[in-house]
């Protein structure tokens, strides 16, 4: 199997929730080469240096470039590191009839019916007491833990004529079916962590599906797993920087948590983290203000989060001239209404990109009876500046708890980017 397919496959499995992808990422980077710069510390930047900054689960990396940043502005790519998932309420734990369950919250807008009838595990991090301190720990208990279950057809006639799951009483996901004295939860976070359970303060816990990505169709050229939306991209942004070796132009990967709610947090593509990373690069550079202006002017953005791939079942639901193959290249993304940050300049800069890479280029825009989505790239572009090209590969099932891509679409991509960045 081609070693990047390989990577994104383990990136995927390793990378239960947003909290778990920035850590894989980080890994990734150090691995490298990466140093980390803490936003609170003061920067020396050496030429050629690979550094990057975290705000909570966003990450920021750069490779500093040979040329005058006046002269070629900052090369970003940006995309978001989290997917629609279930959140774990930890004090709803009850047990009725020997049945141990617990509440969750929806983040952001997933397929509510996907998570169904599934092995579930359970990640995400939670506060320790450390001697005086809390320190904050990943932990991932890495097995099926939980089921959300439906009821039998027997009793819900009419589920196959659509069927509202209500979010508070319906999504309960079931932990075990025994009583027991102690807060089952609890006991095997302490056990997974080595910490005693008075020890731990607090958690933030996310379902996810336990199911591994793996390959799929009888020429193997499709890839299913959770979260493809959007560690797909995430990945051929953070490949593509990796592969990076003294370039001329200062190479940016922006890899924002919370896109999936909005992107107005802290650490979220609509906050301060990113422009305060370029201009204090520009800063520590030694460039004035006005110079950091006019660099922000010269700079480029490419915005990845994945595409709708035209799907057999539903053609109406595309517009005929604009519906992407599955395996037929990247996606550019057109909107109207800037949803979409394309335009004219842009989207001929990002083909170019694709010929250079002898990669074919497809282009997607909603049919004009439905709504489109948005993403990180024209919150960037509005508050930097910067011209965006939106882009992604194609998908089937966005917000599906179980996903589908093309195995070239993912090797394409990577391509461009890496002729982009290089
Ligand atoms: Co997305």
């Amino acid at each position: 199997m081609n070693k990047k397919i390989v990577d994104f496959l383990n990136f995927l499995n390793d990378s239960p929730t947003a909290i778990q992808a920035s850590n894989e990422i980080i890994i990734r980077l150090e691995e490298s080469g990466f140093k980390e710069l803490k936003e609170e510390e003061q920067w020396s930047l050496q030429d050629g240096d690979k550094y990057y900054v975290c705000r909570d689960t966003s990450v920021v990396a750069f490779t500093l470039g040979s040329n005058n940043l006046l002269d070629t502005g900052y090369k970003i790519g940006a995309a978001h590191i989290d997917s629609p998932s279930l959140k774990i309420k930890p004090e709803s734990i009850k047990t009725e009839n020997s049945i141990t369950s617990i509440s969750v919250e929806v983040y952001g807008s997933p397929i509510i019916s996907s998570w169904i009838d599934r092995s579930l595990g359970i990640a995400g991090r939670v506060a320790v007491k450390e001697e005086d301190n809390l320190k904050i720990l990943r932990v991932n208990l890495k097995q099926p833990v939980a089921v959300i279950p439906n009821a039998a057809l027997h009793l819900n006639r009419e589920i196959n004529k659509g069927f509202e799951y209500n979010r508070q009483t319906h999504l309960k996901a079931i932990l075990q079916s025994k009583e027991s004295d102690k807060n089952p939860l609890m006991e095997a976070l302490s056990a997974e962590l080595g910490v005693a359970i008075d020890d731990i303060f607090g958690s933030e816990l996310f379902l996810y599906d336990f199911e591994p990505a793996e390959l799929c169709g009888l020429d193997q050229s499709l890839i299913m797993s959770a979260r493809l939306d959007n560690l797909g991209m995430t990945h051929s942004i953070l490949s593509a920087i990796l592969e990076v070796e003294n370039p001329e132009s200062t190479c940016i990967a922006a890899l924002f948590d919370n896109e999936e709610i909005g992107s107005e947090t802290r650490q979220g593509a609509d906050s301060s983290f990113l422009e305060n990373i370029l201009e204090r690069i520009a800063i520590t550079k030694g460039y004035s203000r006005e110079e950091y202006l006019r660099i922000l002017s010269k700079s480029f953005l490419i915005s990845g989060d994945m595409a709708h791939s035209y799907h057999p079942s539903y053609p109406e639901k595309y517009d005929p001239s604009y519906a992407p193959a599955m395996n037929g290249g990247p996606v550019i993304k057109w909107n109207a209404n800037y949803n979409y940050a394309t335009n004219l300049e842009s989207s001929q800069r990002f083909k170019r990109l694709c010929e250079m890479a002898e990669v074919p280029c497809q282009t997607y825009i909603i049919r004009s009876d439905l709504l489109c989505g948005s993403t990180v790239g024209h919150i960037i572009s509005s508050r930097l500046g910067i011209p965006v090209v939106d882009v992604g590969n194609p998908l089937w099932a966005m917000h599906s708890v179980r996903e589908t891509v093309g195995v070239q679409d993912h090797i394409n991509m990577i391509k461009v980017l890496e002729v982009y960045y290089q």
